[in-house]
Order: C-alpha cells, then structure tokens, then sequence
C-alpha cells in the first residue's frame, strides 16, 4: 500500500493527463476549423495518449489499493495566434508536466517507495519523447515560415500519424 501522500499525489497527476487531453482536444478543433485536419489529427491522438497516461496511473492506484478520486478538470484555451503558437503552448504545457513528473519521482524517492520510482521511469521516458516531438513540428514550422505550400504539405504528412 502505498502512503496517502503518495495516492493523493498520484490523483492530481490523473487530472494533469485529464487535462492535457482536454487542453489538446481543444488545440485538435482549433485546427478543425481552419481546415487543417492534419494538424487537427496530430493533436487528436496526442489527446487519446493523454487518456491512456491518465489510465496507466489510474491501474497503478488500483494496483496499489489505493482510492481514485477524480477532480474538476479546468477549462483549455481555446483560440491561438497561429499554427505556431498552438506548438509552443504544447510544449509549454509538457515542460511544466515534466517537471511534475520528476517531482513526483523525487517525492517517491523520499517517502522510499520504490515500486512507484520504478513506475514513473516510464512517464520519464515519455516526457523526453513528447517534449522532443513537439520540438520537432516547431523547427519544421519555423523552417516553413509562412509558405502556404509548406504548410498544406505539413497537413498532409501530419494526417499519417495514427
Ligand atoms: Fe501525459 Fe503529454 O504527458
């Protein structure tokens, strides 16, 4: 059994993923509605990764016999300046949950419950990966400048990923 801290520290990390998918659900119809449904799909399965991190913590809880209490996930942005800026909140917004993961990590080390270290080096991983594919859209955007052409071909590529 894990200690209280640790459960109750879990649960606000489930409203953290909650509302990241929540936050790239509304990026998702942000770039429905320019007719950008490349960019749209991007951020549609970002979203639907959210839901699975907020699941994986959800079976660790239960797995630990702890109690899931789910809070109010707050309200996203809605509108941004451009393409551009929508990436950069994202990545924003996983810089900020990357330094809560690690804190957790630190935390989990003090309270000496190392089963949870050991399950928090996967959402580590993770971060690094997501921070990096963020990364990599903005350098592309930054490349294409405002090229029309570039990036209807950026919409493009974007719709593959599944
Ligand atoms: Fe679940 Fe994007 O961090």
């Amino acid at each position: 059994m894990m200690t209280q801290t640790m459960i109750d520290t879990f649960n606000e990390q489930i409203n953290r993923e909650l509302y990241s998918a929540y936050l790239y659900t509304s990026m998702e119809h942000w770039f429905m509605k320019k007719g950008l449904k490349g960019f749209a799909n991007w951020f549609k399965v970002q979203a639907g990764e959210e839901l699975t991190h907020a699941r994986k913590i959800m079976d660790y809880i239960n797995d630990r016999g702890g109690r899931i209490r789910l809070k109010a996930i707050a309200m996203p942005d809605c509108d941004w300046q451009n393409i551009l800026s929508v990436f950069e909140n994202s990545l924003s917004h996983e810089e900020y949950v990357t330094s809560e993961i690690n804190r957790i990590s630190e935390l989990a080390e003090e309270e000496k419950d190392k089963a949870s270290e050991i399950f928090l080096q996967w959402f580590i991983t993770e971060q690094i990966e997501e921070e990096n594919s963020i990364n990599n859209i903005i350098d592309a955007l930054r490349m294409i400048g405002n090229s029309v052409v570039a990036t209807f071909d950026m919409d493009r590529e974007l719709l593959q990923r599944s």
